[in-house]
């Protein structure tokens, strides 16, 4: 089994590598000035099964043309099987026809990996787990709460609560707010399909202290936003907001700061400032499983 480092993930293959001790194929790669990926493979590949480490986070359409074209070529050089590990998986908040006449993005992303020949894929904490049943091929989500916590607790973080964004990121957050020993409360959000307008809810029986607000994503910090305002009017005195997937689309972290929040942290499954836990112990341990 080889790596192949795919031009979105170079940082986090390299990461992997190091965990593992799998031998890593670099990609040689390039855009050409009209904007298209040119992609080569250094070496030969023939029978080797090969696991692509490429994310498909924002530029995500060439991110997954890229994916599509490493698939593509290495089974026509000869490769043996190839497996993806796309941490952030683009389109997976459209998991249903919301309205009529939508798609449903994330199971045509999916149908267009496995036409690549993907045989496997892998990612973390995918907004709509429930899509696995319906993929083409074995869809494994893999979790980075424990990664998150392990980092705050390294960092001897103490929080009085931790709050949850929605019904999906109860687990999520529950389960941070046991490893570091604070209480837990749950905030109700609810987006207005069409106006795209996040409604927040969250009551509390007595003041909040430091508090941590966990999300699995921060795209345009709106959610966010609602919550760090919700839990001040509450009384907390100091909130620190985590998420898995840090897209920080436009001025999340501006619109963040300015609502009151210390600190944004987020895992590296999307590289940025803000990326201060990685899963790359996460993903390590489960390709050494599944090997
Ligand atoms: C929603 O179901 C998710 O858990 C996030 O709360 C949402 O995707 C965040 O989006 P935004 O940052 O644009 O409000």
């Amino acid at each position: 089994m080889k790596l192949v480092a795919g031009p979105a993930s170079t940082y986090l293959a390299e990461k992997i590598a190091d965990k593992t001790g799998l031998e890593i194929i670099k990609l040689e790669h390039k855009i050409f000035p009209d904007g298209e990926s040119y992609l080569r493979f250094p070496e030969e590949i023939e029978g080797e099964d090969l696991v692509v480490i490429q994310g498909t986070h924002p530029p995500q359409d060439r991110h997954l043309i890229q994916a599509y074209l490493i698939a593509e070529t290495a089974l026509d050089l000869g490769a043996g099987s190839v497996t993806l590990v796309s941490p952030y998986l683009a389109y997976a908040r459209q998991d249903k026809r919301f309205r009529p006449g939508e798609p449903i993005s994330i199971l045509s992303v999916l149908k267009l990996l496995n036409s690549a020949g993907y045989g496997k894929i892998y990612t973390v904490n995918i907004h709509s787990p429930w899509i696995a049943e319906k993929s083409p091929m074995p869809l494994i989500d893999l979790h980075a709460e424990k990664a998150l916590a392990d980092y705050l607790k390294e960092l001897k973080r103490e929080y009085s609560h931790v709050v949850s964004v929605g019904k999906k990121g109860e687990k999520m957050a529950g389960m941070v707010a046991d490893e570091l020993g604070a209480d837990y409360l749950a905030a109700k959000s609810s987006r207005d399909r069409v106006t795209g307008k996040v409604s927040v809810e969250l009551e509390a029986s007595r003041g909040l202290g430091k508090v941590l607000i966990v999300d699995d994503i921060i795209s345009t910090g709106g959610t966010m936003v609602k919550v760090i305002k919700a839990v001040r009017k509450l009384g907390a005195e100091e909130v620190d907001v985590a998420c898995i997937h840090g897209l920080m689309a436009g001025n999340a972290v501006e619109k963040i700061i300015s609502a009151g929040a210390r600190e944004i942290i987020s895992s590296d499954t999307i590289p940025s400032d803000y990326s201060k836990y990685s899963v790359a112990g996460v993903i390590a341990e489960a390709l050494m499983r599944g090997k």
